[in-house]
C-alpha cells in the first residue's frame, strides 16, 4: 500500500514507467491521496484537530427524519433503512427522538409490514430481507412497548423459515437471490426477537464459512470476490450462531487489518479499491467481534488487551478531517456528497474507535459547553447502542416463543 508522501495523479503522468502503466485504480487513488493530503495538511495548521460536528449532524438527521424531498424517491423501496440510519446515528449523538415521533416511526412501519411476517421496503411492497432487518432495529432503537408490539412474531418465524435454504443460506425475499447478507439479516432478526428455532438455521453457519475466500475475507456468495460488506456480515452471523471457529480467523485478521490505508487512514472494501468512510464500520466493526476470540484462544501475537490490531487514531483522523460535511453529514470521502447511510456508518466506525475496550482514550472535540463528545457505544454485532440490543433482547426474552406451524410451502 502506497504511503502519503508518493506521488499525485499529476505526477504519475511525468513519472511514466512502461513496466508498471498507470492504470484507472492507480490514478483515482493518486487523487484521492493528494485530496487527503491537502486536508490533512489543513487540519494540521489548526490549534487543534477538528472536531465532530455534532450541532451540525443532529440538524442535518432531524431534518432528514422529519421530511425527506423529492430526491429520495428513488430510495422509496428502502424507507425502513433510512429510518434505521437517521434513528441510530441519532441515538450515537444521544439525541433520541421525542414520544411523538417515536409513535409516528411506529405507525409508519406498521405499514411495511406485510401479513406475511417480513417487513418491505415501503408500504404495500414485496416483503424482504433487508427492510426487516432496518425495521426491526429502527424499532430496537425506539425501544417502547408500541415499538416492541409492533412486530408480528409468529408470522416474521414463519417468514425466515420459508426464506431459509436447505443447504443453510437465505434467500433475500421469496424467489430472490442467495447471499451472505441473508444469514446475518435473519440471525438478527430472530435473534433480537426471540424467535430463533433450530431449523431456522441448520447449516447456515457452514454455508457462511464456505464464503471465506483464499483472501481471508467473506464474499457474498462461494467463490466469488471478499468484500468488506459481506466479511462483515458473514463473521458477525458467525458469531450470532455461536460458531466463529468454523473460520479462518487468523486469516481473517490478516485480511481485514490489511484493509486499513496506509495514507488515509480509513478502510478500503476490498483489496486495490479506494478509501470510503462507510468501511469504518464495515471493517472496524470486525476487530471488536475477531480479536477478544483470538485473544481467547490464546495466540500468541494477540494477547495484548490494550493493543488493537487497527490504527484507531488514523481512522478518527480520516472520519474527521475528510468525512464531515461543513453543513452536517457525514461523506464517503472528499468530495462526495454527504447521505444518511455515510453518517449512520461513519459515526458507528467512530463509535467503534471510542469504545475499544480497554487502550488509550480516543477524543472527537468537545460539544458548545467545553464537555468532551463521546458517543454512545454501539454494539458489534447489531451496530445499535448497546443498551437498545440488551434491552430489546430482555423484553423478547420474556415472552412465549411463537409455536411453529409448518407447511410444506414454508420449508
Ligand atoms: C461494492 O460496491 C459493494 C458491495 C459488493 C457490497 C457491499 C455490502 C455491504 C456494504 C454490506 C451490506 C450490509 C447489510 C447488513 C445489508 P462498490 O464497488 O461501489 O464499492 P468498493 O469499490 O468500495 O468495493
Ligand atoms: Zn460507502
Amino acid at each position: 500500500m502506497s504511503s502519503c508522501n508518493q506521488s499525485t495523479g499529476a505526477e504519475l503522468d511525468e513519472e511514466y514507467d512502461e513496466n508498471d502503466p498507470p492504470t484507472v485504480t492507480t490514478i483515482e487513488q493518486a487523487r484521492v491521496e493528494a485530496s487527503v493530503k491537502q486536508l490533512f495538511q489543513a487540519c494540521d495548521r489548526l490549534p487543534s484537530r477538528p472536531g465532530l460536528l455534532k450541532d451540525r449532524h443532529l440538524e442535518y438527521l432531524k431534518n432528514g427524519l422529519n421530511h425527506l424531498n423529492v430526491h429520495f424517491e428513488c430510495l422509496d423501496a428502502s424507507r425502513p433503512w433510512l429510518i434505521y440510519w437517521m434513528l441510530h446515528s441519532l441515538d450515537l449523538l444521544d439525541s433520541p427522538v421525542d414520544h411523538m415521533m417515536s409513535s409516528r416511526v411506529v405507525q409508519f412501519l406498521s405499514r411495511c409490514q406485510h401479513e406475511d411476517g417480513g417487513f418491505a421496503g415501503g408500504p404495500g411492497q414485496l416483503s424482504h430481507l433487508a427492510p426487516t432487518y432496518s425495521a426491526i432495529l429502527s424499532l430496537a432503537v425506539l425501544g417502547t412497548q408500541e415499538a416492541y408490539d409492533c412486530i408480528d412474531r409468529p408470522a416474521l418465524q414463519r417468514f425466515l423459515i420459508r426464506l431459509h435454504q436447505s443447504d443453510g443460506s437465505f434467500i433475500m425475499h421469496d424467489d430472490g437471490e442467495v447471499d451472505v447478507r441473508g444469514a446475518y439479516l435473519a440471525a438478527v432478526a430472530a435473534s433480537l426477537s426471540n424467535i430463533s428455532v433450530p431449523i431456522m438455521f441448520e447449516k447456515t453457519a457452514e454455508w457462511v464459512a464456505s464464503c471465506q475466500t483464499y483472501e481471508g475475507g467473506f464474499a457474498a456468495v462461494p467463490g466469488t470476490e471478499a468484500h468488506g460488506g459481506y466479511t462483515f456480515c458473514g463473521f458477525a452471523a458467525l458469531v450470532l450462531l455461536g460458531k466463529p471457529h468454523l473460520c479462518d480467523m487468523n486469516k481473517l485478521m490478516k485480511w481485514v487489518t490489511q484493509r486499513q490505508m496506509s495514507c488515509e487512514g480509513g478502510f478500503q472494501g476490498r483489496s486495490n479499491k479506494l478509501v470510503d468512510g462507510c468501511y469504518s464500520f464495515w471493517q472496524g466493526g470486525l476487530f471488536p467481534l475477531l480479536q477478544p476470540i483470538l485473544q481467547q484462544h490464546g495466540d500468541p501475537g494477540m494477547c495484548d488487551q490494550d493493543v488493537w490490531l487497527f490504527n484507531r487514531d488514523a481512522l478518527v483522523k480520516y472520519i474527521l478531517c475528510c468525512c464531515q460535511n461543513p453543513m452536517g453529514g457525514l461523506v464517503d470521502k472528499p468530495g462526495r456528497s454527504r447521505d444518511f447511510y455515510h453518517t449512520c456508518y461513519c459515526l458507528s466506525g467512530l463509535s467503534i474507535c471510542q469504545h475499544c475496550q480497554g487502550g488509550h482514550s480516543i477524543s472527537i472535540g468537545h460539544d458548545y459547553d467545553g464537555d468532551a463528545i463521546t458517543l454512545k457505544p454501539t454494539h458489534p454485532v447489531y451496530n445499535i447502542w448497546t443498551e437498545r440490543a440488551e434491552d430489546t433482547m430482555e423484553y423478547f426474552s420474556k415472552l412465549a416463543q411463537p409455536t411453529i406451524v409448518s407447511t410444506a410451502e414454508d420449508h
